[in-house]
């Protein structure tokens, strides 16, 4: 987020080493050949990631030498949320990530993760709980009743896509924990795996943050009706680069609030360190509600480019709405506070 722009993906000498260095052979090929289809070759070392991304969609799902494999899960519809969106393709939400501890550019974890093994996985729920609790892989599907939630998902740099998640209320895992009187946020803890996450030992892969990943939460936010684990979307189980086996989906949050990978959620009484507020405090606060009035110091949030409308180089732009337009389900939550203060 910090580097929208930057060297390694505005072509030269470094770009070049890095993307030998980290794409796995057959990847690495194919981007080539892709490029070279179109006639762009003499420019391909230049193309930003973003637009990678989108020749990637050209030619439908995309391939990897061993691509992960997901399972299919069965949920409840979502009769909800999000029925009239128009959905961001399948083919988009899994190669346009941010995952800094694969890399930072947006095809970095879709090229980086496809190894990452979620089996077996732990995810402690401990803390101010009556009953802490150790999940296994099969807990995260088999536990509480899935449902699909299609949810609009606004990134802080401005971009933005409608995804069909599937998965469980927050609530219902804290309300399984049993929450003690006294708390008053939840923290969450992405896996710290430096063998399998090189972002986590590289500083330059993983883009400056001090691992592992953090997150928190406001307890009454984390029990809002909105906050969401999600297990799956498009009706399988969680691809690594979209955060598998688990994460969390605050969808009125800029989208670094969601963690993904989650391997510990703990109760507490204090507001707990996040991970981008710790890098950079005055441009990511605490609360990073959506609101297209309090813009980021280095650009504005007024609007956001809805990511698969109007082809690959379009730059057609919608209004962003007031906490991502779920303000109905959040805004109570922030009644009387300085939105511009607590950003
Ligand atoms: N979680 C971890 N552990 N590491 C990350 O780099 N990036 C965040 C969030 N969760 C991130 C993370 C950001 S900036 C965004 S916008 C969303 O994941 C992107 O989710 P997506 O790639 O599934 O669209």
């Amino acid at each position: 987020m910090l580097r929208v722009r930057n060297a390694r993906t505005w072509g030269g000498k470094v770009w070049n080493e890095r993307e030998a260095n980290v794409t796995p052979q057959a990847v690495f090929n194919d981007r080539r050949s892709i490029v070279k289809a179109l006639g762009l070759g003499a420019i391909g070392a230049s193309i930003p990631g973003y637009v990678q991304a989108g020749l990637f969609d050209l030619f439908g799902e995309p391939k990897s030498k061993q691509p992960f494999v997901t399972q299919p899960l069965s949920f409840s519809a979502d009769n909800q949320f999000g029925q009239h969106e128009v959905l961001t393709p399948e083919a988009k939400v899994i190669t346009h990530n941010n995952f800094y501890e694969f890399g930072t550019d947006k095809t970095d974890p879709f090229e980086n993760a496809q190894g990452f093994k979620v089996d077996p996985w732990v995810l402690k729920v401990e803390g101010l709980v009556d009953r802490p609790l150790t999940l296994d892989l099969d807990d995260l599907t088999k536990l509480f009743a899935l449902e699909e939630r299609i949810y609009r998902l606004r990134c802080v740099e401005a971009w933005s896509m409608v995804i069909p998640w599937v998965g469980f209320p927050l609530a219902d895992l804290l309300r399984k924990a049993g929450v003690r009187a006294g708390a008053t946020h939840v923290a969450f803890e992405t896996l710290f795996d430096p063998e399998q996450m090189p972002g986590q030992k590289n500083r330059l892969m993983g883009g400056g943050i001090h691992y592992p990943y953090v997150e928190g939460l406001r307890l009454d936010e984390a029990t809002n009706e909105l906050a969401l684990l999600a297990v799956g979307l498009y009706g399988s189980t969680l691809r690594p680069q979209n955060g598998a086996p688990i994460r969390l989906v605050v969808p009125w949050k800029y989208g670094f609030k969601s963690i993904k990978s989650i391997v510990g959620i703990r109760v507490m009484d204090k507001q707990p360190p996040t991970s981008w507020n710790q890098l950079a405090p005055h441009e990511y606060g605490f609360y990073a509600n959506v609101n297209p009035k309090v813009d980021h110091p280095r650009w504005s949030q007024a609007t956001e480019r809805r990511i698969g409308e109007g082809g690959i180089f379009s730059a057609k732009r919608i209004d962003t709405q007031p906490f991502n337009g779920y303000g109905e389900q959040v805004a109570h939550l922030y009644q009387g506070m300085d939105l511009k203060r607590y950003y």
